[in-house]
């Protein structure tokens, strides 16, 4: 069922775009992680869901491969709304209707309290740390975030996909379950304890040897 946009939209430039789909945060939020991808898709704009065309089924199986459950999360996106063409990253409109579309997100957290955020791609990342780099740098690293809690990254599904004679990066998908099931696990149980490490200042050969 499609969602018509909320009067708070009317003043965003994305109002007159001539699509209703407004898409509602979905899951139960059983653990306490926010996973937040980009915009809406076509399928995502005629259900008022996120995460439920292609990509979605993409990131399902991400989850059920790292043993989780899709619906215990929270996910949302940074636009609520499908652009034009799915056309958001280097669109002249970006900036206007990502800074518009903020407010929800802002109420989302400030709701939902995670204990940390999943973002899924590049837009994601740039709007939710406060660390400038790319996916392929930053990914799996846990990252100062402009919420009070911290985020992690990963590749947005849509990227491993092979697609318009692209060959996609299915190879990353070990990548995207491993970071998933890092993001739940400090979700869940807060950071790992850092290993314990000793310096030898003057090793001896026998050190060397060993090491
Ligand atoms: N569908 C979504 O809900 N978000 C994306 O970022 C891509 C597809």
């Amino acid at each position: 069922m499609s969602w018509p946009k909320p009067s708070t939209c009317r003043n965003c430039v994305g109002w007159s775009w001539g699509c209703d789909g407004y898409s509602r945060v979905s899951g139960e939020n059983r653990i306490s992680l926010l996973i937040v991808g980009e915009a809406s898709g076509s399928t995502e704009e005629k259900r008022g869901e996120p995460f439920v065309g292609a990509s979605g089924r993409l990131l399902n199986d991400a989850l059920r491969m790292a043993g989780l459950r899709r619906a215990d999360y929270s996910i949302t996106n940074i636009i609520r709304c499908r652009p034009p063409g799915n056309f958001l990253k280097g669109a002249p409109y970006e900036r206007a209707v990502i800074d518009h579309c903020k407010q929800y997100l802002d109420d989302m957290v400030a709701q939902l309290q995670p204990k940390l955020i999943l973002a899924l791609g590049d837009i994601a990342l740039r709007e939710l740390s406060t660390v400038a780099g790319s996916i392929s740098e930053l990914r799996g690293y846990l990252l100062k975030s402009r919420y009070n809690c911290p985020v992690l990254a990963t590749y947005h599904p849509a990227f491993l996909m092979p697609r318009k004679g692209q060959p996609g990066a299915m190879h990353l998908m070990g990548v995207l379950i491993h970071d998933i099931k890092r993001a739940n696990q400090i979700a869940r149980k807060g950071l790992p304890a850092p290993l314990p490490t000793s310096y030898i200042l003057t090793p001896t050969t026998a050190d060397i040897r060993d090491y």
